[in-house]
């Protein structure tokens, strides 16, 4: 699949306009701070998914203003497709082919985008809400439905807080809302753990290639809910109802899935402590590569691979396997970076630049 023009209104720091892309390999260049990045985040939010970069779309306004839009077209296996988002304070509208959908779920699923950014190598060492996140993001991408489940977990966590709060709360008001929990809760867990075993199995292959020489890639759902012979809703019933003094006690909801963790190892070694920046680097492509192949492999279509400066942060030796990884089949491959691209991708042919200058594009 790929998106062949973005139209971009009141977009961050982007001049409104239209760029048409090609369904091969872009590359976006310009100088730090001209726009590269916010282009490529306009194209990634087509998605109906949240920002790479941002949970807040007051951000995403020009300046000074309270309203936004991204529209594109996208093209897959069944048709082309006018896809858009209009942000407002408090409110995302999704529309499709000039109808405005009832939700913006509907969107999800329409266009599958993989993003990499360099704020990505923060996944293994950084804090477990970023490992959940990068989990429940690419959940999402394989299986749209899932939002469903994630959104109707954290309603239940917010209500249950909020009656933690108050004074003299009792366990019997806390009910429900456990049921709720360990009902969503538990299809969260087993999720998760089918997509980490999946992942798994595709991110070995890749680390193998990168760190040929450290130990095996191993990735675990880290949690307190997984009991042997135990179904995962039983298991977060079972362990809400020890917790209930102490939750009442500290007036917090201390159990579920929301503390859960993803551990990596390489070699049985715990990345999360010990990864040097060469192995978390490695780790991280071979996972994000590993969720590109999930997603061809459940969809029966390539995504749209957004690379944000990896140059950056990438050695030649890395990044070249990247690009090796990436082209070895057709995708639209959309790349920013400040300076000409190089190896593979610069000889890929076909190859489209876009230079973008205070947030104007010029296409050459
Ligand atoms: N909401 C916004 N309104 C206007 N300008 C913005 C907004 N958000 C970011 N910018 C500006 O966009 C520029 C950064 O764009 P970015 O795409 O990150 O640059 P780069 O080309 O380095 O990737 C900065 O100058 C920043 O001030
Ligand atoms: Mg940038």
């Amino acid at each position: 699949m790929f998106v062949s023009s973005v139209k971009v209104y009141k977009f961050r720091n982007l001049a409104d306009q239209q760029v048409a892309l090609s369904s091969g390999a872009v590359f976006i260049t310009g100088l730090n701070g001209n726009g590269k990045t916010n282009l490529l985040e306009a194209i990634y939010l087509l998605t109906g998914s949240r920002s790479f970069r941002t949970n807040s779309s007051a951000e995403l306004y020009h300046f000074g203003d309270r309203e936004c839009s991204v529209f594109g077209t996208v093209t897959h296996a069944l048709g082309t497709e006018e896809l858009g988002v209009i942000f407002t304070p408090g409110e995302r509208a999704a529309y499709l082919n000039g109808n405005r959908l009832d939700s913006i779920t509907e969107l999800l699923g329409r266009l599958r985008a993989v993003a990499f950014s360099p704020s990505d190598l923060q996944l293994v060492k950084g804090a477990p809400a970023g490992r959940r996140k990068f989990l429940d993001r690419h959940m999402v991408d394989l299986q749209p439905g899932f939002l469903k489940i994630l959104m109707g977990y954290q309603r239940a966590l917010a209500n249950k807080s909020a009656i933690l709060k108050q004074q003299g709360t009792g366990y019997q008001q806390l009910l429900p809302w456990n049921e709720l929990l360990a009902e969503y809760g538990g299809k969260i867990v087993d999720n998760r753990r089918n997509f980490i075993e999946s992942l798994m199995d595709k991110a070995t292959f890749f680390h193998q290639q990168y760190a040929p020489t450290d130990g095996e890639l191993s990735l675990e759902l880290e949690s307190d809910l997984v009991k042997d012979g135990m179904s995962a809703d039983d298991a977060i019933r079972s362990e809400l109802e020890q917790a209930a003094p102490r939750e009442m006690a500290l007036r917090s909801p201390l159990v579920g899935p929301h503390r859960d963790d993803l551990k990596i190892t390489i070699g049985g070694v715990d990345c999360r402590a010990y990864a040097s920046q060469g192995q978390t680097r490695s780790v991280v492509l071979s996972l994000k590569l590993g969720v590109i192949e999930m997603i061809e492999g459940v969809t029966g279509e390539a995504p749209v691979v957004l690379l944000d400066d990896v140059d950056s942060e990438l050695d030649a030796g890395r990044s070249e396997r990247l690009f090796a990884a990436l082209l070895s089949k057709p995708r639209q491959l959309i790349v920013t970076g400040t300076a000409a691209p190089q190896g593979q991708l610069g000889q890929t042919p076909g190859l489209q630049v876009i230079r973008v200058e205070r947030g104007l594009v010029a296409q050459s």
